[in-house]
C-alpha cells in the first residue's frame, strides 16, 4: 500500500520526548513557571521583541491584545474578510464590532479600502499576515499612525517570516502567534503576544492571571481570567523553537520546489511571496479546488480548502458589503501538503499527480 501524505502533520521527535521525560522526572509542577519563561525568552530572542507573554492559544492572545488596549463595547475594529474565523470572533469576544474590509491579491487587508472604512469609532486594525505575507503593510501602518489607531498583527501563521528584515508581529502594538497543531512549531495548543511596550506586557500578564496584583497573591485590582500556559507544553515549545530556523528555511525551499515543478501547469496560480516569507502552508489558487482535492485524495494525498470569506459564514450572514477578492480566494484556494518533514521526492510525487489531473482534463 502506498503511503498517505497528510496536508499537514505535527512534527516532533526524540528531542521533545527526552525533554518531556526529563521534566516529568524532575518533579516539575506542570503549571506555568520557569519553562514558560524560558520559552518566552526564546521567542523574544528569535523575533527581536522586548517582551513576550505565552498564553493558552492564538485566539486568546488576540482577545488579550484587544483588552490590554482598552477595546470595549461600541468600538469598531477593522479586520480582513479573508482570515481564520478567530480574528473577527475575538473582536466580538471583547465586546466590540468587527468591521470587515476586503483583501487584495496578497490575501492581506487592502490598505486603500481600510482608509475608507475608518470611522470615529475605529479603535484598532487587526492586520493578518496570511501565510507569512506582509501585504500592503507599510501603507497600513502609516494609516494607523496618521489616524491614531492601534495596529494589532495577527501573525498566527507567520512565525519564521520577516518583512524588510524585521520579524512579523513587531510592527504594531502587539504581534500574536499560534502554536496549534498545523503551525510551523506546535505545543498542541498555545499562543503568544509580543510587544515592545513594558506597560502593555504587564497588562497582559495581569489579564491572563485573574487580574492579580502580583503572581501568586490572591489580591485583585483588575478584571482578569485564567489564560495561562503550562510548563509541560513549554518544554515541548523550547525543543520546537530550536528547530524553527531549520523549518523556516525548509518551508522556503519547499515552496520553490512546488513552484518549479508546477510552473507549466497553467491552472495553478501561485501567490507572490517575498524572500522574507517562510510559508506556513503551500497555497495555490485553482479553477476548481474541490475537484483537485478529491482526485488527490484518491491517490493518498491530503489537501485543505481555503477558509471561506468570513461574510459567507452563516454566523456572519448579517454582514453587509461586497468582498469580491476574499470571496474569490475562498472559492479557489487550496492548501497543498506542507509538513516541514516532506522530502523532495514526496513533493515530486504530489506535483506529478497534480500535473496528471490537469492533463486528464484536456
Ligand atoms: C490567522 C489566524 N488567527 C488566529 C488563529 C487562532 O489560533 P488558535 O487556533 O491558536 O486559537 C489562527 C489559527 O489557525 C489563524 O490562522
Amino acid at each position: 500500500m502506498s503511503k498517505t501524505i497528510n496536508q499537514m502533520e505535527p512534527w516532533y521527535g526524540k528531542e521533545e520526548k527526552k525533554a518531556i521525560l526529563e521534566y516529568l522526572n524532575s518533579g516539575g509542577w506542570l503549571m506555568e513557571f520557569k519553562k514558560t519563561e524560558e520559552f518566552e525568552k526564546m521567542i523574544c530572542d528569535y523575533t527581536g521583541a522586548k517582551y513576550c507573554s505565552v498564553v493558552s492559544n492564538g485566539t486568546i492572545s488576540l482577545f488579550l491584545a484587544l483588552k490590554a488596549l482598552g477595546i470595549k463595547d461600541g468600538d469598531e475594529v477593522i479586520v480582513p474578510d479573508y482570515t481564520m474565523i478567530a480574528t473577527p470572533n475575538t473582536v466580538v469576544m471583547a465586546g466590540a464590532r468587527p468591521v470587515f474590509v476586503d483583501v487584495d491579491e496578497t490575501f492581506c487587508l487592502n490598505p486603500d479600502l481600510v482608509s475608507k472604512a475608518i470611522t470615529s469609532k475605529t479603535k484598532a486594525i487587526i492586520h493578518v499576515s496570511i501565510n507569512g505575507r506582509a501585504g500592503g503593510f507599510d501603507k497600513l501602518r502609516s494609516v494607523c499612525k496618521k489616524k491614531k489607531i492601534y495596529l494589532i498583527e495577527d501573525a498566527a501563521q507567520s512565525l519564521g517570516s520577516f518583512h524588510k528584515g524585521k520579524h512579523l508581529g513587531r510592527f504594531g502594538e502587539f504581534g500574536s502567534f499560534s502554536f496549534s497543531v498545523p503551525k510551523i512549531i506546535t505545543t498542541g495548543q498555545g499562543g503568544a503576544l509580543i510587544t515592545d511596550s513594558k506597560e502593555l506586557y504587564e497588562k497582559v500578564e495581569k489579564l491572563k492571571d485573574f487580574g492579580r496584583v502580583k503572581s501568586g497573591v490572591d489580591s485583585h485590582d483588575a478584571m482578569g481570567w485564567n489564560f495561562k500556559f503550562t510548563d509541560l507544553q513549554a518544554v515541548l515549545g523550547i525543543e520546537q523553537m530550536k528547530k524553527l530556523p531549520g523549518r523556516a528555511k525548509r518551508k522556503k525551499a519547499m515552496l520553490a520546489l512546488y513552484h518549479k515543478l508546477l510552473k507549466d501547469v497553467k491552472e495553478i496560480k501561485f501567490i507572490e511571496t517575498s524572500s522574507g516569507t517562510s510559508p506556513w502552508f503551500i497555497d495555490v489558487l485553482v479553477p476548481d479546488p474541490k475537484a483537485l482535492q478529491s482526485y488527490l485524495k484518491e491517490r493518498g494525498i491530503g489537501s485543505r480548502l481555503f477558509y471561506p470569506a468570513i461574510h459567507t459564514q452563516p454566523i456572519y450572514e448579517t454582514v453587509k458589503g461586497k468582498f469580491p477578492v476574499a470571496t474569490s480566494i475562498g472559492n479557489h484556494g487550496l492548501w497543498l501538503p506542507s509538513s516541514s518533514f516532506l522530502k523532495d521526492s514526496d513533493i515530486k510525487f504530489i506535483c506529478k499527480e497534480i500535473s496528471g489531473f490537469y492533463k486528464l482534463l484536456k
